[in-house]
């Protein structure tokens, strides 16, 4: 195996010089003609893609250019995938090497998947070794519910209202998947699936006295629950550390450490859907680490290989075991291109200091974000840690009545001003890339601050 290619830290700042830069109305003239062309085929995009109907052509960094030549600045990372910047150099380089060497050797070891086996063991908090290597997350978390069945004998599952584990059957059990226009169309939630509610900060079910979120009333819920609305044969709860699709919705600091206690007082496993929040997007490698909790089982994707599509389950090494009982053996699962761009992507995180600069510029994200509260009408709540970050748009800071046509027009209008982003409903989520620095960071709150101001306005705000 070739040695690692040696990336100057500061690679992606060359192409950003000069952005935003806008050279036609956007979206421009061949982006509306291609994304015509594409939708007479192509059915089923989403609602980000039907409002602003750009075709992205180039990505370098933290920019990415349309087909129009327009350059933009990106908050998105594609979705929470390019968490180093678009086309990293070391990773896109690791790729093509395997690419031209060897693409697939089914299940059987190679160099790199054997590094990469290593460098997860290192990095991962507790015992967490145990591992299987898939392609996308959908696939990643059916093996994680199989692997939670070999573990315990159980069948039983339960999951949070507003997760979402992607679109596979397992997984569209483990979510609701209706929002709007977007149904999951499968015939009922599989049978032993369940939904619970888990806390919402900024909506709580349950408060206590001094009207702060009461983490202690959503256990109880869940005891009682576990009593009355099961067959006794709960596997695990399913649960993302922090909510992405739902729009970044972070529990109150104590509900996974009680929780953690809940499943072990019941023998229930803590399955901890990393997929979308893992890999340093919230400044640390597990979202959980922030709580101090070590998951049983735990699956990564989206950041893990850096926009190359690879995923993995990892349980810890006592229960390495049961995954014997339900095959690695995938198509595409750990083949040496996917193997390259995850190793590649962790020894990025760690040789440029990205956990640190997330944590860092993630500060500086949420002191601007608590500004624009203070100052904004329209903004109930802001949220996140790192770079996993959300601004929940209101009619009414008392009522809290969500404001979804507000998050429509900012939504557009600062993709007008040059920020590429998929914010959806009434609350912006952002994801911007895990390399980007102060300067950036500010330069897309600025945009997004306008285009909040201007949304006001039009509505009749002041
Ligand atoms: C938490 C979580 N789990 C699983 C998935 C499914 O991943 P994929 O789209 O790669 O199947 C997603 C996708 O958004 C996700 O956010």
């Amino acid at each position: 195996m070739k040695d690692a290619l040696k990336v100057d830290k500061d690679w992606w700042r060359g192409s950003a010089e000069g952005i935003p830069r806008l050279i036609t109305e956007a979206p421009g003239p061949r982006s509306k003609q291609m994304h015509a062309n594409t939708a007479r085929y192509m059915k089923g995009l989403s609602s980000q893609v039907k409002l602003f109907p750009v075709c992205f052509e180039e990505g370098n960094g933290i920019t990415l250019t349309d087909v129009d030549g327009n350059k933009y600045l990106d908050f998105s990372s594609g979705i929470y995938v390019t968490s180093l910047g678009h086309c990293h150099p070391k990773i896109s380089e690791a790729i093509a090497y395997w690419a031209k060497k060897l693409m697939n050797a089914h299940d059987f070891t190679t160099p790199v998947k054997e590094k990469l086996l290593e460098k997860m063991a290192a990095i991962l908090p507790g015992k967490l070794n145990a591992v299987q290597l898939y392609s996308d997350g959908a696939t990643a978390v059916e093996a994680a519910i199989r692997a939670a069945r070999a573990i315990t004998h159980k069948h039983e599952f339960i999951s949070a209202y507003r997760d979402f584990h992607g679109k596979s059957m397992g997984a569209v059990s483990c979510a609701q998947m209706y929002r709007g226009e977007t149904f999951s169309y499968g015939p009922t939630r599989a049978a032993g699936f369940y939904m619970a509610p888990r806390p919402d900060p900024y909506r709580p079910l349950w408060k206590k006295a001094d009207g702060t979120i009461d983490t202690d009333a959503y256990i109880d819920f869940y005891e009682n629950f576990l009593r009355e609305g099961t067959v006794g044969n709960v596997a695990a709860f399913v649960l993302e550390p922090a909510q992405g699709w739902a729009g970044s919705i972070f529990p109150p600091d104590d509900f996974f450490p009680k929780l953690k206690k809940l499943c072990e007082q019941y023998n229930i496993l803590l399955y901890d859907d990393e997929v979308l929040a893992g890999m340093g997007r919230t400044g640390e490698w597990l979202a959980l680490n922030h709580w101090n909790v070590i998951p049983d089982i735990v699956t990564f994707g989206k950041s893990f290989g850096n926009g190359f599509p690879v995923t993995a389950l990892v349980v810890s090494e006592e229960n390495g075991e049961a995954l014997e009982k339900i095959s690695a053996s995938s198509s595409y699962g750990g083949n040496p291109m996917a193997c390259a761009a995850a190793l590649a992507s962790i020894e990025v995180i760690e040789e440029e200091n990205i956990l640190e600069n997330v944590r860092s510029v993630g500060a500086y994200f949420m002191k601007r974000m608590q500004q624009m509260k203070a100052e904004h009408p329209i903004i109930g709540d802001v949220k996140g840690k790192g770079f996993l970050l959300g601004i929940e748009l209101v009619k009414d800071k008392t009522t809290k009545e969500p404001f979804a046509e507000a998050g429509v027009s900012v939504y557009r209008k600062a993709f007008k001003k040059g920020l590429a982003w998929i914010p959806a409903g009434h609350i912006l989520r952002m994801s911007p890339p895990l390399i980007m620095d102060e300067k950036y960071a500010a330069m897309g709150m600025d945009i997004i601050e306008d285009a909040i101001a201007e949304t006001e306005k039009e509505f009749g705000y002041n």
